[in-house]
């Protein structure tokens, strides 16, 4: 383990104890931070990344609501940018052996842990990945030249359902009603929802050079040309001797769900956080649109709706 950076906790631990807190859900507490309830253990991870992080002109930083397709937008970035060295029909390809959480650092985990040196060792172009909403991003990002960003977000009523899931792994008595109301709430997991999702709408707006927005059911309805919008935002647009060879089809092949999920590394395994471990096969449930009629009764999903388009009114954005 690399540990030399400074314990956050001595830096921010009291800024971040004098917080509001809410008691634990999920078996975590909650700390609101300039609008946003952070996951507590995660709280001096996100201040660490927010004040100690320098980028490079040529990172991207991947960004999403938890639940929205952080896995899949990983696995298509990571395959895009690395498909000089890694062609992505490769037998051999990282995506076939390492899970894509292993491919990008986590920004939350990483500084947690005091590991930012393992960022320095990454050759550029750097590809990292938070959680962290817009507006507490590092000055260093949202500034100036800072770097590219790119953002997923997702139907609520099909992330409150995957959320459901994914969160029950953790806590298995946990109730759909109860992943509902916390995010009706605002509470859980970097939310408001609504806000974390604008901050980024309207940077992307203002900054459509550096900020990227994009929606998992798009994402899902023509996923070639998004990794061909992906790749030109990030400045290596596929070549026409590229486009010639299938290379955009072989990208979307290989980080395709049913791909992704019957991996073996991604069918057995663990990811291992600082405060908890993951099984691989956590992050691919369904992979579709509109599995929360499954799951959740017509007055919870319009008072979701209802909530969102409230929020949404007059952003140009629509959920
Ligand atoms: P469901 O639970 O609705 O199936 P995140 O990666 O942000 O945690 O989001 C997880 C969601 O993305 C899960 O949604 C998961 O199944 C879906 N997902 C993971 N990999 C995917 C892929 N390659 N293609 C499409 N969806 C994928």
């Amino acid at each position: 383990t690399v540990l030399t950076a400074r314990d956050p906790k001595e830096e921010f631990g009291d800024l971040i104890a004098a917080l509001p807190r809410k008691e634990k859900f999920i078996l975590i507490g909650r700390r609101l931070y300039k609008g946003f309830w952070l996951p507590e253990p995660y709280a001096l991870g996100i201040l660490a990344f927010q004040r100690r992080f320098t980028p490079r002109p040529d990172d991207v930083v991947l960004t999403s609501y938890p639940k929205c397709g952080t896995t899949w937008l990983k696995t298509l970035v990571f395959a895009a940018m690395a498909r000089d060295a890694y062609p992505p029909a490769a037998a051999d390809h990282p995506l076939r052996r390492l899970n894509p959480h292993a491919c990008i650092p986590f920004m939350e985990d990483i500084f947690t842990k005091r590991q930012e040196a393992k960022l320095d060792g990454l050759p550029s172009p750097r590809l990292v990945h938070t959680h962290t909403p817009y507006a507490l991003l590092p000055e260093t990002v949202t500034t100036g030249d800072g770097c590219k960003v790119v953002y997923i977000c997702r139907d609520p009523k099909d992330m409150v359902v995957s959320m459901y899931h994914y969160l029950r792994r953790l806590q298995p008595d946990l109730s759909l009603a109860g992943t509902f109301h916390s995010v009706l709430d605002g509470t859980v997991l970097y939310g408001p929802m609504w806000d974390h999702v604008l901050g980024y709408w309207h940077a992307s707006i203002a900054r459509p050079d550096r900020v990227l927005f994009l929606k998992y059911e798009d994402l899902l309805r023509n996923t070639g040309e998004h990794v061909r919008k992906l790749a030109e935002f990030m400045g290596r647009p596929f070549s026409g001797a590229e486009e010639a060879a299938g290379t955009v089809e072989s990208v979307v092949e290989l980080c395709s769900f049913d791909k992704m999920k019957n991996l073996d590394v991604n069918k057995t395994g663990t990811i291992e956080r600082k405060y908890h471990s993951i099984a691989h096969d956590a992050f691919f449930r369904k992979g579709v649109t509109g599995d929360w009629v499954n799951h959740m009764s017509p007055e919870m999903a319009s008072r979701l709706d209802e909530i969102f388009r409230d929020k949404l009114r007059g952003t140009g954005l629509t959920a």
